[in-house]
């Protein structure tokens, strides 16, 4: 592992992954409750009121209340279908919210453009990998940091020793990600010839890129194995613990969210059935019935019903 500090050193809220030291009693949250997940007396990032979206007559995301503090690893779960990724595609403003509201350091994000999510400090990666295959690993996390850039047009265009400054700036920030994530052995291979578990790892360098405050990520051991998901764990523990950076997760793997996360959040059909410890979440009775209910689900398709 490099000097991670030099990427971003911000101090960071405490916590273990087991979610001792924390103060439960302000996250335990039941439909209906508002605000659910509150961030109490602790300082919140993101703050997610009431956020309710439509599509048709399918309600993917309804009434959901939760805050994300400063520091913290925040995952939510449930099962397929539950409107965990649309939540994600709201806060990156890919959607327009029917009902509810969404901020970010205070900053209302509800109706900002979908392009200055990055320039606050947002970044997400994605359920299933975007990157450019047929560009090298160099170039994606280089077109990653773009989304950063402080120069204007002009600057660019004439190449100004402003616009110099910025693109060493962005080489010597991409150089330390690709250390940081040990991927100097790909810098400069082709995506499309990686190994999957790899692309992964490529698609989170290039949203650190972005120097972000808010880490999204969206099943991020889906596809991987168990080895591999061990990795991943370290990685997202590093961003967190070296980098200072504010994850919010969604996953699907138990022992990698038990292992990564200070707190979760349940949620099914669009609504939020639980929050509070991994432990909390994963032994309340109405998730355990939501996840009882997928598996009799699955169970019903392979038995090709
Ligand atoms: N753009 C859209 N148009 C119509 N329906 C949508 C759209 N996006 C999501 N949905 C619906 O919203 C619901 C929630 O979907 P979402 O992708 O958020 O689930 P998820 O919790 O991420 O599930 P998974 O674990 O399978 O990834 C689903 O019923 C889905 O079909
Ligand atoms: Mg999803």
């Amino acid at each position: 592992m490099s000097e991670a500090g030099t990427l971003r050193a911000e101090p960071i809220a405490g916590g273990a992954a087991d979610g001792s030291g924390m103060a439960t009693g302000d996250v335990a949250a039941r439909p209906g409750d508002h605000p659910a997940a509150g961030a109490g007396p602790h300082e919140a990032l993101l703050c997610v009121r009431n956020l309710t979206v439509r599509f048709g007559g399918v309600l993917a995301v309804n009434n959901v209340s939760f805050d994300v503090r400063r520091g913290e690893v925040f995952t939510l779960i449930g099962p397929n279908g539950a409107g965990k990724t649309t939540v994600f595609n709201l806060i990156s403003r890919i959607y327009n919210p029917t009902a509810g509201e969404i901020s970010f350091e205070g900053h209302a994000l509800t109706h900002a453009a979908p392009h200055r999510i990055a320039s606050l400090g947002i970044a997400r990666t994605f359920q299933n990998i975007e990157l450019f295959e047929h560009a090298t690993v160099l170039h994606n996390l280089l077109i990653g940091r773009h989304t950063h850039r402080r120069t204007g047009l002009w600057s660019d265009l004439f190449f100004t020793g402003r616009a110099r400054r910025a693109e060493l700036e962005a080489r010597e920030q991409v150089e330390q990600v690709i250390e940081f994530l040990d991927l100097q052995h790909h810098r400069d291979a082709l995506v499309a010839g990686l190994p999957y578990g790899v692309r992964k790892v490529v698609e989170l360098a290039r949203a650190l890129c972005t120097e972000p405050k808010l880490l999204l990520l969206d099943e991020p051991s889906s596809g991987l194995n168990v080895e591999e998901t061990e990795d991943m764990a370290f990685w997202i523990q590093d961003i967190r613990t070296d980098l200072g950076i504010t994850v919010l997760m969604v996953e699907h793997d138990m022992t990698l969210v038990s292992k990564v996360s200070d707190r979760v959040l349940a949620m099914n059909q669009g609504e939020v059935l639980a929050a509070g410890t991994p432990r909390e979440v994963q032994n309340h009775p109405g998730v355990i019935e939501a996840y009882l209910g997928s598996v009799e689900d699955v169970s019903t398709l392979r038995r090709g019903r």
